[in-house]
């Protein structure tokens, strides 16, 4: 029996499609390192738009299935997954706007119309989340009246190094942090007025050594105000996270953000329902706040339902001790939740980045 070719497992993997962007895996040029060992044991690397990939299983499976099913003679097959996060960076994606972060790939926001719905967890979470994956990651506190930030971290009396008029961003559980919360005395609240807020944005973004990332989620504060327009006007975002709860008044307020957004042109990524449903120890879930608010709203808006997050004491006191729940209770539905939300988030980022890449000329 002749040996198998590279060509013949190229030939087999142009049936795998990846199943977001609807095209094979050969055309996208995925396939890395193809090789073939004793006449039939084939090895071969995928390389991901995310490490966070949430279709990286199916597309594996897929990969072997096609392979057995084109050269049956195949031996041992062995489908490693790489990732690149991908960016719309180099592909004009973020039109004619300078860009200060050029080595920060996507720049993500987490916000809502609304206080106290959970903005922070999720960003600290899905931040800590994208890093446990393998991706760089950073993370701001655009939160200047109400830092949280420092607590959810358990970095309270933390102060970030300064080198050569630069600040170093805070790092821990594998994502670079920094919040006003790092520069200034908690008991020391300062009167923030509309320009000096801004300066103080600017200085987060300009004046902080970032470094390469793959992902920098920005914390928002309540409402779409000052610090959310300046971010908009400063930052190329790659788009919003929408965090809700699942209540029809959290959600017109959400309503309002989603119109900013619109305006200013930032993509929405998609909602994310927090505090969702109570798991009762029997396993079924309570709803406590009323059930299918985000999906309905998501539908009504045209945006994907990211993910939804049960509400929990778990939550709450990861928050408030410093250990938040994907890395306290990784195993915890509820981290299982925030982890495929941020997988969501990944992917939609994706999407993104391929369909404004492939408008280039
Ligand atoms: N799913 C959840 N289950 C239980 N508690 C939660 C959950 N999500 C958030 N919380 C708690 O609710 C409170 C508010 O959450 P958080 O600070 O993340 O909201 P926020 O939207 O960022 O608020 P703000 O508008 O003040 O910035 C915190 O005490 C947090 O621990
Ligand atoms: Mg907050």
């Amino acid at each position: 029996m002749s040996a198998i070719t590279e060509k013949q497992v190229l030939e087999a993997l142009k049936n795998v499609m990846e199943p977001d962007l609807k095209k094979d895996l050969v055309s996208l040029n995925m396939i890395k390192d193809v090789c073939i060992e004793k006449g039939s044991d084939i090895s071969l690397s995928v390389e991901l738009t995310t490490p966070a990939c949430p279709m990286k299983d199916h597309i594996r499976n897929a990969c072997v299935t096609a392979i057995r099913k084109h050269l049956p003679e195949a031996g041992e097959i062995t489908v490693n997954l790489l990732a690149k996060v991908t960016s719309n960076r180099s592909c004009g994606g973020h039109g004619e706007k300078t860009n200060p972060l050029p080595d920060v790939g996507n720049i993500i926001t987490v916000g809502s119309g609304k206080g106290g719905v959970g903005k922070s967890t999720v960003a600290v979470n899905l931040a800590i989340s994208l890093a446990m994956t393998g991706a760089k990651v950073g993370l701001i506190d655009a939160d200047l009246y109400g830092p949280s930030i420092p607590t959810m971290f358990g970095l309270e009396n933390k102060r970030p190094e300064v080198v050569n008029q630069t600040i170093m961003p805070i790092e821990k559980y594998g994502v670079k942090l920094m919040s006003i919360g790092f520069l200034i005395e908690s008991d020391n609240p300062v009167i923030w007025r509309g320009p000096m807020a801004s300066s103080a944005i600017r200085q987060f973004i300009t004046g902080v050594d970032w470094g390469e990332l793959d992902y920098l989620i920005v914390d928002l504060p309540p409402g779409t105000g000052d610090i959310q327009l300046t971010l908009v006007q400063l930052l190329p975002i790659s788009g919003a996270v929408i965090v809700t709860t699942p209540q029809d008044v959290a959600l017109t307020d959400v309503a309002k953000a989603v119109t900013m957004f619109r305006k200013v042109n930032v993509s929405l990524l998609g909602l994310i329902e927090n505090m969702s449903y109570y798991l009762l120890p029997d396993g079924t879930k309570d709803y406590i706040f009323g059930k299918g608010g985000g999906e309905k709203f998501a539908k009504a808006q045209g945006i994907p339902l990211l993910g939804s997050i049960p509400i929990g004491s778990i939550i709450r006191e990861g928050g408030d001790e410093g250990k938040p729940v994907v890395v306290d209770s990784p195993e915890s539905e509820a981290a299982n939740a925030i982890i495929t939300s941020a997988g969501e988030v990944a992917r939609q980022v994706s999407i993104r980045n391929a369909v404004a890449c492939s408008h280039q000329p």
